[in-house]
């Protein structure tokens, strides 16, 4: 700011002379004109009337002049200050009403067009999934049969040659349901374990009750739910899925077996991968085998290879299926078919993990609680 000067011409104070004046206040209009929308004017206004506004600089030297040319200069600074202020609240005005009558043709809501009020959902992968492995079965000309989720004891264990003290049938595994006559819930009464009756807790007390329906050749797979006493966790549910397979003719083999396994892991998972057989112990088949398959992302180049380690099979190269075997003559016997002949093979295994080894899911609560955020990617199969 200049200094108090008694002799001061305000003429001589370039930035208060009229024409700079005007011209200063002729440059705010014709911004604030130019400006298209209320961005360009918030800038044009922090330009022309902010304090480092030329007309607000022009003001602060003001205080410097005479008395009498400071009423000149402060009338003329105070008038072009007025009239860019007028200006500027007649173009935001404008701006805004322009805005506004944009806004409500752009973004106007037809409120009479229908709408989806139900948005369309889809089966969950594990259905969609089971039904994809049983039609892999189906095409080869198999049967799907069912059973009911709550089961006689005697299907789900003795016919399957679970001796009565089979560790299988004890309270940790297996859900039992009270009797009828018990009904009461009180605890002296209750006679869990008594009735007979159990949720099963595999899908093989299928094969007895089809065996006792059909006559041989029988050929079924047999998708369903199954119950045990798990807590659920990340690897464990009390309510999961297993699918079971069941081939009873003459002169079936262990052959047969394997060459199916083999069929059903490269429609599922692709061609040119192998399965394997391990020795196992399963009541209800003899001999009994563990069935694994070649991991289908490492293809087994992950063994002894910590440079290429595989999240799928865990560098092991082989992922772990399920169960199989040759039906147990005694089961045959117990359904009411001649061992001597007739011959078949069996397999079951669970629904969850394979759907968690064939997607990378690491945690099996995420396919029971029903979150759309985790079926969603797997499609609308309907
Ligand atoms: N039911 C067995 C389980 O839940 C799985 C199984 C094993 C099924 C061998 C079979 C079989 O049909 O042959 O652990």
């Amino acid at each position: 700011m200049s200094a108090p000067n008694k002799s001061y011409d305000p003429v001589e104070v370039e930035a208060l002379k009229p024409e700079e004046i005007e011209r200063m206040r002729d440059e705010a209009l014709a911004a604030f004109a130019a400006a298209g929308d209320l961005d360009a004017l918030t800038h044009a206004k922090t330009a022309h009337t902010s304090g480092t506004s030329p007309l607000a600089l022009a003001n602060r030297e003001i205080g410097a002049l005479p008395p009498q040319a400071k009423a000149e200069a402060g009338k003329r600074v105070g008038q072009a200050r007025a009239a860019v202020n007028k200006a500027l609240a007649a173009r935001q005005a404008e701006l805004e009403d322009e805005r506004d009558a944009r806004v409500l043709t752009e973004e106007a809501v037809d409120v009479t067009l229908p709408y989806d009020r139900t948005p369309a959902g889809a089966r969950h992968p594990l259905t969609t999934f089971m039904e994809r492995v049983a039609d892999v079965f189906v095409a080869m000309g198999y049967e799907i049969a069912e059973g009911p989720e709550v089961e006689a004891e005697w299907f789900n264990f003795d016919a399957l040659n679970f001796l009565p003290d089979h560790p299988a049938r004890q309270m940790q595994d297996t859900f039992f349901v009270r009797s009828a006559e018990d009904r009461t819930g009180h605890p002296d009464s209750a006679t869990e374990g008594e009735s007979g009756v159990v949720l099963r807790t595999h899908t093989s007390p299928v094969q007895a009750r089809t065996l006792l329906e059909r006559k041989p050749p029988v050929y079924v797979v047999c998708p369903g739910r199954v119950y045990r006493t798990d807590e659920l966790d990340a690897t464990h549910t009390p309510v999961f899925h297993q699918i079971e397979l069941l081939a009873v003719d003459e002169g079936l083999t262990m052959a047969d077996l394997k060459g199916t396994l083999d069929h059903m892991v490269q429609a599922l998972f692709g061609a040119d991968l192998r399965t394997r057989l391990r020795p196992n112990y399963f009541p209800f088949t003899e001999p009994s085998a563990e069935m694994d398959m070649v991991c289908y992302v490492c293809r087994g180049a992950s063994v002894g290879n910590p440079d290429r380690p595989c999240r799928t099979c865990g560098s092991e190269g082989w992922i772990e299926l399920g169960g199989c075997g040759m039906v147990n003559p005694h089961v045959l016997t117990a359904c009411g078919v001649d061992p001597q002949k007739y011959s078949g093979f069996a397999f079951g295994f669970g629904i969850e993990r394979m759907l968690m080894f064939r997607h990378n899911i690491e945690d099996m609560r995420d396919m029971v609680e029903g979150d759309v955020r985790f079926t969603r990617p797997f499609g609308m199969e309907i």
